[in-house]
């Protein structure tokens, strides 16, 4: 599909991850939405094949097009939870702080105590625990521990560059584990050689969504562990808006489909399933 020459390739993405937020992104993540677009995009392939040289390109409207669309995508599905982690000294006394460079771990902070104990109350301690696009909810480890649950963790999110900033932070607190790196709408397959007696799936549906419709069907097939935890904002980033609760109804449909049962709490902000997968 490669349409674009290697080197107007890398201007476009260096361009494109210029925007802090989008920094830690793997190359090849932006590279297949960049050309997502000239593939679908007759105009744009149009005007490139007209325009003499890339440099005349890259002063266009077309190029402040494919940046402006290009990063839209990425902020809906990533940029938009990143924090500034500038600075930000990762130790057990620390916790807070490197929790809350996350946004969904920064909003659940008031909520992992009792988040932990509903899934206490539920599900045996488990050895293994998957976290599918985990952010760094990992991290969260000492608030399991204090209900008893100490249990090895994968931690699986799209960047290689944040998910080696998460083991470094597992290693430097004392949490075992490891993490992958994964697009979890491609390469889900992954998963299929982690043994995990947990998985959670904490605000990652709708994100998947975004990117690929139905695609937590396929994820689905992936996950092999007895006891899945999946959750979803019950208000918008920042906490203005509600979201409906009937946005979930689809989710449901879902589970009916593969003949899971489930029970569902809710926190603030927060709805959880606790999903049996037997
Ligand atoms: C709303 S955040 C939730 C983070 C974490 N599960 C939590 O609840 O604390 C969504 C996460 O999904 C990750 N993500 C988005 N698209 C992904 C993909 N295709 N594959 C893997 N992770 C993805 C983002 O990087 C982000 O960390």
């Amino acid at each position: 599909m490669l349409l674009l020459e290697q080197s107007e390739l890398n201007d476009l993405i260096t361009a494109v991850k210029a925007k802090k937020e989008l920094a830690n992104l793997d190359d090849t993540f932006v590279r297949e939405k960049i050309e997502k677009l000239f593939a679908g995009n007759a105009k744009l392939r149009k005007k490139y094949d007209a325009t003499k040289s890339f440099k005349q390109f890259s002063k266009s409207k077309e190029w402040e097009f494919i940046l402006k669309a290009v990063r839209k995508e990425l902020r809906v599905i990533y940029g938009v939870f990143q924090g500034d982690r500038t600075g930000v000294d990762v130790s057990a006394e620390n916790l807070t702080a490197v929790l809350e460079t996350h946004i969904s771990t920064r909003e659940r902070i008031p909520y992992f105590d009792m988040i932990y104990k509903e899934l206490v109350d539920r599900i045996p301690a488990p050895r293994t625990l998957l976290d599918l696009g985990c952010g760094l909810n990992p991290l969260s480890y000492s608030y399991m521990k204090k209900h008893g649950w100490t249990p090895s963790i994968v931690g699986v999110d799209i960047s290689a560059a944040d998910m080696d900033f998460l083991s470094d932070a597992m290693l430097q607190l004392n949490i075992p584990g490891k993490t992958i790196a994964a697009d979890l709408v491609k390469q889900a397959d992954v998963l299929d050689a982690v043994d995990a007696e947990v998985t959670f799936v904490l605000k990652l549906l709708d994100t998947l969504e975004e990117a690929e419709r139905h695609v937590s069907y396929k994820l689905f097939e992936h996950i092999h562990s007895k006891w899945i935890v999946v959750s979803f904002a019950t208000k918008s980033l920042g906490g203005k808006k509600n979201i409906s609760s009937a946005g979930r109804t689809w989710f449901e449909r879902l589970l009916h489909r593969k003949e899971l049962s489930w029970e569902t709490f809710s926190v603030p902000n927060e709805l959880f399933y606790v999903i049996t997968n037997v």
